[in-house]
């Protein structure tokens, strides 16, 4: 196992009608700003238990921020914080709302020229101001953890900060049961592929960090189908699993000691910035071009995988992770979300475009060995089509 450091102060509230928890968790005397979507949450009832909630606080709203927040809108947000004097925000919505709630918190306080140079040139933060979250969307686990990702002219951007981590969220599994199947697809899909890309590299014996993700893999295998099918979709102990999988998916816990490949996330960035697609369909679409592009590198863990998570015991190594990568992106199909660029009508002519922005960004050297060169990502590109 490798070295590691591992720390998350995020206090998680979960259950049903736990949005009430907001009012012990914001001190009485701290002035609120209340930042939201585009209104999913006005028609939930989630706005209303938040307004109850802070029925004692100073508070003001800041709304519209989209999925893929854009760095234009969340900069809107710093006129009212300076007219009100805003010191703490509380996020409510999905991951969009989250990161963008972190890049305001963070861009208020930032003492350098430029706050999109947090994004663009990674200019550390040394102070934000202090978030909560409550979360309508399992899917990113922003919700506790250090991570936002910001959109401004196409360019995707990550920054992460433990300074942005939220102090507490609220889950509520019950809010999301006014998802489309769409987002729960992309939810599922989304927390599936962080897990696989803090698992499927190569073996340090981190056994605790293997199991437990082959826990989350096959919870999100089993649960998340059935949040698709008309008689179970209201249930709300399979909302709870996905809920409760999405958030360890992407805390921390699981990636403490391992090696990690985030190349299926940064590719896929790009073909949100580029292309507007939701960001779990382009995971669904990368990933198994990413498995069978650096099969002799991962190949290994992906025996382990295809025993472990989809219980493959017949055939020689090679029709075991043949048939591990097939159940993968069966698994995807039931999701609902697409596992082609051709599925989405982008072909080869787009490829050179999507090469260009990885270069503008610095992913020259991706995954858990840095070995993903462009030549690498241009490949795994021409699979996926
Ligand atoms: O805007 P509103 O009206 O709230 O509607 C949203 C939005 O249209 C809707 N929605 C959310 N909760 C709902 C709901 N609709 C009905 N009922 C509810 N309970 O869903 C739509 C999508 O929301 P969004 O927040 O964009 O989705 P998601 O949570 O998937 O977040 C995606 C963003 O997170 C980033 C992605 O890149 C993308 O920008 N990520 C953040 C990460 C992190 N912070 O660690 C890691 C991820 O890998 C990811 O990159
Ligand atoms: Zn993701």
């Amino acid at each position: 196992m490798l070295d590691f450091s591992f720390q998350n102060p995020t206090r998680i509230h979960f259950g049903e009608g736990q949005i009430a928890a907001i009012s012990q968790e914001i001190p009485l005397d701290a002035r609120v700003l209340l930042v939201y979507g585009g209104g999913s949450i006005k028609s939930n009832g989630v706005y209303q238990q938040v307004v109850s909630a802070l029925n004692k606080h100073t508070w003001f709203e800041f709304s519209g921020i989209e999925p893929n927040p854009s760095y234009d809108t969340l900069m809107k947000a710093q006129k009212i914080i300076k007219a009100h004097s805003i010191d703490y925000i509380l996020a409510v919505g999905g991951g969009s709302v989250v990161d963008g709630a972190k890049f305001i918190a963070a861009a208020t306080l930032f003492d350098g020229n430029d706050p999109w140079n947090i994004l663009a040139k990674q200019q550390t933060i040394t102070q934000a101001l202090p978030i909560g979250a409550v979360l309508t969307l399992p899917a990113t686990g922003s919700e506790s953890n250090g991570n936002s990702v910001v959109t401004r002219d196409g360019n995707k951007l990550p920054f992460s900060s433990p300074l942005v981590r939220p102090l507490f969220a609220v889950l509520d599994p019950k809010v999301t049961l006014s998802l489309s199947d769409r987002q729960i697809g992309n939810g599922v899909v989304d927390a599936f592929v962080h897990t696989i890309e803090q698992y499927l590299t190569y073996s340090v014996n981190g056994k605790v960090q293997d199991r437990f993700s082959e826990g989350l893999l096959q919870t999100l295998i089993e649960e998340g189908p059935k949040a698709l099918e008309p008689a179970t979709k209201e249930n709300l102990e399979v909302r709870a699993n996905i809920m409760w999988s999405a958030t360890m998916a992407l805390n921390g816990l699981i990636g403490a000691g391992v090696p990690q490949d985030w190349s299926t996330h940064m590719i896929g960035h790009e073909l949100t910035g580029a292309f507007g697609i939701d960001h779990a369909r382009t995971l669904s679409i990368v990933l198994p071009a990413v498995m069978k592009v650096c099969r002799d590198k991962k190949r290994e863990k992906l025996l382990q995988y295809a025993s472990r998570v989809w219980q493959l015991t017949e055939g020689d190594d090679d029709t075991r992770i043949d048939q591990a990568i097939l159940l993968t992106e069966q698994f995807f199909t039931k999701m609902q979300v697409p596992t082609r660029l051709s599925d989405v009508d982008l072909g080869i002519k787009d490829i050179d475009l999507l090469i260009k922005r990885l270069e503008e960004h610095g992913m020259t050297a991706l995954g858990e060995h840095g070995d993903i060169t462009l030549d690498k990502s241009r490949e795994i590109l021409i699979q996926a089509l």
